[in-house]
């Protein structure tokens, strides 16, 4: 099983100052065409939240456009900057999206369980799950224990000391990996929302963030740490599981490099 995992793809339309800085769009479309022509061709993709900037119809529309292009099942998950319900309204055939409440689904018919985790505040730009989704996470962890887990979801739930970004995180993250801490079956958390990647234990399970397709945010940790955006190179990750090697990440840069040397060319 090979999943690629993208985030924060902050598609916006394009007459906006944004869009003239970060071309998301463009940037998206460059990544869609990297993951389909990649020599590791990935079974399944999944956008980790923040799929476009100002929670505007026209924003999702423009996402429709460009995801159509992934050969592969695309699964969407809502960010900070998501509106769940035009998420639902312009994507009808996503049908794992439950149709009315929060967007947490599971997806099945894979080695792994794939849970997947609403933590849109509706607006703010913090994070929150809330009691009733806690208690779904725990049912869908306690009905297989002995089936391995994996769980995407856009805030992480742990201080990555990037102040800033630390004061818009997930709210109650200590909640979350109380129950991670409770099951035994958890392979690994994955996020998005801090547009660079990040690996912390967290509730006692590997927990890593995603870069962005679109811009990264700039290096700077400590209290003083000033919120700013770099354009280092667009990333994404990929989730590799086999029964012998189990579950294991790579990073992917969106760039096709020139091959330097292949075993088939002979030793050098
Ligand atoms: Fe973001
Ligand atoms: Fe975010």
């Amino acid at each position: 099983m090979l999943i690629a995992q993208l985030s924060d793809c902050h598609i916006a339309t394009p007459e906006e100052d944004f869009t003239k800085l970060y071309q998301p769009a463009d940037r998206l479309r460059e990544a869609i065409r990297h993951v389909n022509t990649s020599l590791n061709r990935p079974d399944l993709v999944f956008l980790t939240g923040d799929l476009i900037n100002s929670g505007k119809r026209e924003e999702y529309d423009i996402l429709r456009d460009l995801i159509a292009g992934f050969e592969m099942p695309v699964y969407l998950l809502p960010g900070n900057h998501d509106n769940c319900a035009l998420l639902r309204e312009v994507f009808p055939d996503h049908d794992y999206l439950p149709p009315s409440g929060d967007l947490n689904y599971v997806v099945d018919g894979w080695p792994l369980k794939i849970i997947c985790l609403d933590t849109n505040l509706h607006g703010k730009p913090e994070g929150f799950l809330g009691e009733a989704q806690l208690d779904w996470l725990d049912q869908q962890l306690a009905s297989e224990p002995t089936r391995r887990a994996v769980i995407f979801m856009h805030h992480p739930p742990f201080l990555t000391g990037l102040a800033k970004m630390d004061g818009m995180g997930l709210l109650d993250r200590e909640a979350f990996n109380d129950i991670i801490a409770r099951h035994d079956n958890v392979e690994r958390v994955l996020c998005g929302h801090v547009h660079r990647a990040i690996q912390k234990l967290a509730g006692g399970t590997l927990v890593q963030t995603c870069p962005s397709t679109s811009h990264q945010i700039m290096l700077h940790l400590g209290e003083k740490g000033e919120l700013g955006t770099v354009f280092e190179p667009p990333e994404y990750l990929l989730h590799y599981w086999t029964e012998e090697a189990g579950f294991l990440t790579h990073t992917d840069y969106v760039k096709d490099y020139d091959i330097a040397w292949t075993l088939k060319d002979g030793v050098k």
